[in-house]
């Protein structure tokens, strides 16, 4: 019996064979939730799969969200094979890093592909089947540059306030037809992800790796990077029947790193 009440909920976790995805499905499963995952690649959900099996039910397939097709498949797959749809949590890719001067236009087609038109068509797909649930709700992760822009993740700087925009106008819409919608704000997370951008970092200011981690912790108040089922911690409860009076909210899992009041 599983702490927040999720016992067979069915939930579709995206971007969910690593990082931030993975965390989440795995504080999921561990609650007693079934969980339905995706990565690009038939290899990356298979292992993420026989990885993950052990803590509960797991199921999976592979589809690229940033292209629209793949994108609603999943949705129709997650929903056949869980038998129901209880819970859409949706998390992206990672963008390209860099300003706006590096960035050429290609980028920003892909990046509103990835960053905003996937949570559109998903949320479009999975709506109608949230609303058969009688419980259903939404979590998008986006991440603390949308309240604190960075400066070398443009993309991700302009694109995700729009995914704020749409949580908060479905969070009024879908109120009434009894689909919560809330927004989880990660801070800095220990992800390969994250790796790979203290690395950029790194190579940009001429600083060694571990230098970079050390000077990032140290911004952080509680003086570390969260770790991905520190925010799967959060999804659980705000997708359970624990958080039935939270709806619009926008929640950063920070260590305290946001300093805007
Ligand atoms: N880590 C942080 O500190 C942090 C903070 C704030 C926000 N974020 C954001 O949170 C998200 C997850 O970050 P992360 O650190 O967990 O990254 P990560 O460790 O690189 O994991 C990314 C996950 O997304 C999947 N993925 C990538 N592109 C995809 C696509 N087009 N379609 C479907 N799945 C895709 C990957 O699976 P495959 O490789 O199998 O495709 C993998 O499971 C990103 O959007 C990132 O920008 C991260």
């Amino acid at each position: 019996m599983g702490r927040f009440g999720l016992d067979g909920f069915k939930v579709l976790v995206t971007a969910s064979t690593r990082g931030i995805g993975r965390g989440i499905a795995e504080v999921l499963l561990e609650e007693g939730a079934e969980v339905y995952i995706c990565g690009r690649t038939r290899e990356s959900v298979e292992k993420a799969i026989a990885e993950l099996s052990p803590l509960g039910k797991v199921r999976g397939s592979p589809a690229d969200i940033s292209n629209k097709d793949e994108a609603e498949a999943l949705v129709e797959r997650a929903y056949e094979a869980l038998g129901g749809l209880d819970g859409l949590v949706y998390v992206t890719g990672p963008p390209k890093p860099g300003t706006f001067a590096e960035l050429n236009l290609s980028d920003w087609e892909y990046g509103v592909r990835l960053l905003i038109l996937s949570a559109i068509w998903i949320s479009r797909k999975a709506i109608p089947l949230l609303e058969k649930s009688g419980r259903g709700s939404i979590v998008y992760l986006t991440s603390s540059v949308v309240k604190e822009p960075l400066p070398n993740l443009a993309l991700s700087n302009v694109l995700r306030a729009a995914v704020h925009g749409l949580a908060k106008t479905l969070s009024r819409e879908l109120g009434p037809r009894g689909i919560r919608v809330n927004v989880v704000v990660p801070g800095k997370i220990l992800t390969e992800r994250a790796v790979q951008v203290a690395k950029d970092m790194a190579a940009r200011s001429g600083k060694s790796l571990e230098e970079v981690l050390k000077e990032t912790s140290s911004e952080i108040p509680l003086g570390r990077y969260g770790l991905p089922k520190e925010i799967g911690y959060v999804v659980a409860f705000l997708l359970s029947p624990m958080a039935s009076y939270v709806n619009g909210a926008i929640i950063p899992v920070d260590g305290g790193l946001l300093r805007s009041i």
